[in-house]
Parts: C-alpha cells; sequence; structure tokens
C-alpha cells in the first residue's frame, strides 16, 4: 500500500467552534502517521475559522464552491476566498448537492471554477443504485464526461476523482461497497479517464472511494484495489473512529 489521501468530509455535522477544534487537533496528531496524508473538508464557517495559520500537515478542502465570478452573487462562496482562506481543495458534485438539484454541468462549471483559481477538484461520482445489467456504468461515465470534457488537458490531470456510490453512503462497514467490486470500479474508471488523459496518466489518476467507511473495513477496502484514499463522512467526526480508521492504514 502506497500512500493514501483521507478526506474527512465534515458534512453538517459540526456545529460548535469548539468541537471543529478538537477535531482539528486530533488530526493533527493523526498526521504522524505514516503513509496517510489528511485533508479536512469542514464547512464554510469552520473552514475560515481552522484554515487560516494552519502550518500543520493537515490540509484543508471546502464541501462546496460557487460558480460564481463576480461579487455580486449573495450567499455565493467564490473560489478566491477558499483559495484565499487557505483550502487547497474542493470537493464538488458531491450527492447530497446533486440530490438538491446540482446538474452534471453545474458541477463542471463548479470544477472550472475550482482550478482556474488554483484549487483542486475533488470530483464525486457514483451511481444512485445498481441494476443487473449494469446500465448505471454510464451514468458514471456520463458523470465524468461532461466534466474533463471542458477542461483543458492540463486542468484534466489535476482532478481527483471520488467514487462514492449513493446506495452505500451514510450507512455501516457492513452496507459498504466489498473490496473486488471496488476494484473493478476503479479500473472502469480509470478506463473512462484514458479518453481525456494523455499516455498512461489515467493509471496515475487519483481515485478515492467514499460510502460508509469505518475502522473495521478501511483496510480490506484500501488493499489491491486500486484505490489512493477515501472521502469519510460520519466516521470522520467521531473520534471514536477517526484515529482507528487512520491508524488502520498505517
Ligand atoms: P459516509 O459519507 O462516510 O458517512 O458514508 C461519505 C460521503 O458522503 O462523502
Amino acid at each position: 500500500m502506497s500512500g493514501m489521501l483521507i478526506v474527512a468530509n465534515w458534512k453538517a455535522y459540526v456545529e460548535r467552534p469548539e468541537e471543529a477544534k478538537k477535531l482539528l487537533a486530533t488530526a493533527k496528531r493523526l498526521s504522524a502517521v505514516r503513509r496517510v496524508r489528511l485533508v479536512l473538508a469542514p464547512s464554510f464557517p469552520f473552514l475560515g475559522l481552522l484554515a487560516p495559520g494552519n502550518r500543520s500537515k493537515v490540509a484543508f478542502a471546502a464541501q462546496d464552491v460557487s460558480p460564481a465570478t463576480v461579487g455580486s452573487a449573495t450567499g455565493e462562496v467564490e473560489a478566491a476566498a477558499l483559495r484565499n482562506l487557505g483550502a487547497k481543495y474542493v470537493i464538488v458534485g458531491h450527492s447530497e448537492r446533486r440530490a438538491q438539484g446540482e446538474s452534471d454541468a453545474l458541477v463542471a462549471e463548479k470544477a472550472r471554477r475550482a482550478l482556474a483559481e488554483g484549487l483542486i477538484p475533488i470530483l464525486c461520482i457514483g451511481e444512485k443504485e445498481r441494476d443487473p445489467d449494469a446500465r448505471y456504468l454510464s451514468d458514471l461515465k456520463r458523470q465524468l464526461a461532461s466534466v474533463f470534457s471542458v477542461l483543458s488537458p492540463r486542468e484534466r490531470l489535476s482532478v481527483i476523482v471520488a467514487y462514492e456510490p449513493v446506495w452505500a453512503i451514510g450507512r455501516h462497514a457492513s452496507d459498504s461497497i466489498d473490496a473486488s467490486d471496488l476494484g473493478e470500479m476503479v479500473l472502469y474508471i480509470r478506463k473512462v479517464l484514458a479518453s481525456y488523459l494523455p499516455g498512461k496518466s489515467a493509471q496515475k489518476a487519483m481515485v478515492l472511494y467514499g460510502g460508509s467507511v469505518e475502522p473495521s473495513n478501511i483496510r480490506g477496502l484500501a488493499g489491491g484495489s486500486g484505490v489512493d484514499g477515501f472521502l469519510v463522512g460520519h466516521a470522520s467526526v467521531d473520534p471514536g473512529m477517526f484515529g482507528p480508521l487512520v491508524k488502520a492504514l498505517a
């Protein structure tokens, strides 16, 4: 197992500044664990609280970004603001945002805005459910194509793909995907990426998995599946789970 990226997607779980600070302190301690790189993705207010002045090995991601390029956009948070706060990554197209009506075209615009400001997009894709004829594969292909087709060849190389099957999100380790199915999905995603990336770059593109990753299944999912890391939701804000989960990869 080479180095793994763990992105802690706090979603809207964290409500108090003290809790946010505690989770960062824990992450800083865990950043000493070998072969693991940690990224915290707090909601906007807590990103603003924690990211400025951060000099630790822990990096920050935003959970979303505005497609706006002008200041007259009430309620939006622009990519430049995120970068200036100290974010390095931004999650785009999370299924919980797509469920609010976010289209493939909007996700693509967000990815472009992020890249234009030097942020690395973590593009979430994933099927709602599986059908026996594997038609869900074409949904994944469409989600990838809508973003990669509008990016320049150079921009494409920076995108991190997070495969998050919607049916596996927010449940328990036992409801997650199994390692061999995950391996097949990673191969499929790299195959689609090969149409957009030159030479052998698709083999090196970063592909993460998310959906009920917990301490009990992370190691099994990492071994042999070809993933480069994980997007972790509920377990990332559970103090009893996050430490063991990170250490399980060491
Ligand atoms: P979960 O969420 O780990 O709670 O399933 C993952 C995600 O939605 O990113």
